[in-house]
């Protein structure tokens, strides 16, 4: 009997491609989507399931095991990019952007942790990002949830390794998907930046990035047939090379840089 898949957020981008090559594998794949009938995905079986919703997450996983009787791996990959400086984010924006990215995956890791820790086994994968690594200015709010992220994975995983239950998390570099295209600005812009030159910068970068949504998935695919796969996967070669900057760059300089890269540029005039 094949192993059974659950992937959050599957309707495009990275999750789609994971789904895809999880499916090509032999896995059985369930996928998510806030609106399946819309994305036009017909190859994948998607449900309705809005991460920021108890009831649409409590159903999926209800359908799930009615049908199959276990979840054998979630991923949990939903989630969006929010660009604003932290003084234009309003409280509405930064909890709508948690519930998402964080409060989201821990939602559905929630409901699946009964079924996995009763099974003996199981594997929970987290989408996180180099933006959990290292912050970046005028991304703020997602850095707060994808470094909220890191820490969850970690104290979960000890907390499952006595049921078998391996929980990782994959940290992609920049990807290029079409979450670049909708990562809009928060909506007030009062301050000295121009956040809209920031994100349009920000989609140029991404234009030019070589990490697609195929590597994320090889890696995924790797991970879920280790029997012991390790807590953290950095994905592309930017994520080394900037972690070790900030870590082995006197202060003074990495700041520098990064003021330079991403500051400067975008100064209102
Ligand atoms: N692209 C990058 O550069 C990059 C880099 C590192 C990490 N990541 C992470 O990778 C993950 C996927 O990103 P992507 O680039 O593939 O984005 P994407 O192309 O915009 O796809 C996002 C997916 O998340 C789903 N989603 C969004 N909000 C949701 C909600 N409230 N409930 C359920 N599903 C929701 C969307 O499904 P529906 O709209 O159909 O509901 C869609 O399938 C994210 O967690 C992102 O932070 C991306």
């Amino acid at each position: 009997m094949s192993q059974v898949v659950l992937i959050t957020g599957a309707s495009k981008g990275i999750g789609l491609e994971i789904a895809r090559r999880l499916q090509s594998d032999g896995f059985n794949v369930y996928g998510t989507s806030r609106n399946p009938e819309k994305s036009g995905i017909k190859d994948i079986r998607l449900l309705q399931m809005d991460v920021t919703n108890d009831e649409t997450v409590t159903q999926v996983i209800q359908q799930v095991m009615l049908e199959t009787g276990r979840i054998d791996i979630l991923i949990n990959n939903a989630g969006y990019d929010l660009y604003g400086t932290a003084e234009d984010t309003t409280m509405e924006e930064l909890h709508a952007q948690m519930d998402t990215n964080f409060y989201g995956t821990v939602r559905v890791t929630q409901t699946v942790l009964a079924h996995m820790r009763e099974q003996r086994s199981g594997k929970i994968i987290n989408i996180g990002s180099i933006g959990g690594l290292i912050a970046l200015p005028l991304n703020s709010a997602y850095a707060a949830s994808k470094f909220a992220l890191e820490g969850y994975s970690e104290s979960l995983r000890f907390e499952m390794l006595p049921f078998n239950v391996y929980v990782s998390i994959v940290e992609p570099g920049q990807v290029k998907t079409e979450t670049l295209n909708t990562a809009f600005p928060t909506t007030e812009q009062q301050t000295i930046f121009a956040v809209e030159d920031a994100a349009t910068r920000a989609r140029a970068r991404g234009e030019n990035v070589n990490l697609k949504p195929e590597h994320i998935a090889n890696t995924v695919s790797k991970i879920v047939k280790k029997s012991r796969p390790k807590l953290r996967y950095a994905v592309g070669s930017q994520v080394p090379l900037v972690v070790a900057m900030r870590r082995y760059l006197p202060e003074r300089v990495y700041e520098s840089m990064i003021k330079q890269q991403f500051i400067d540029p975008v100064l209102a005039k």
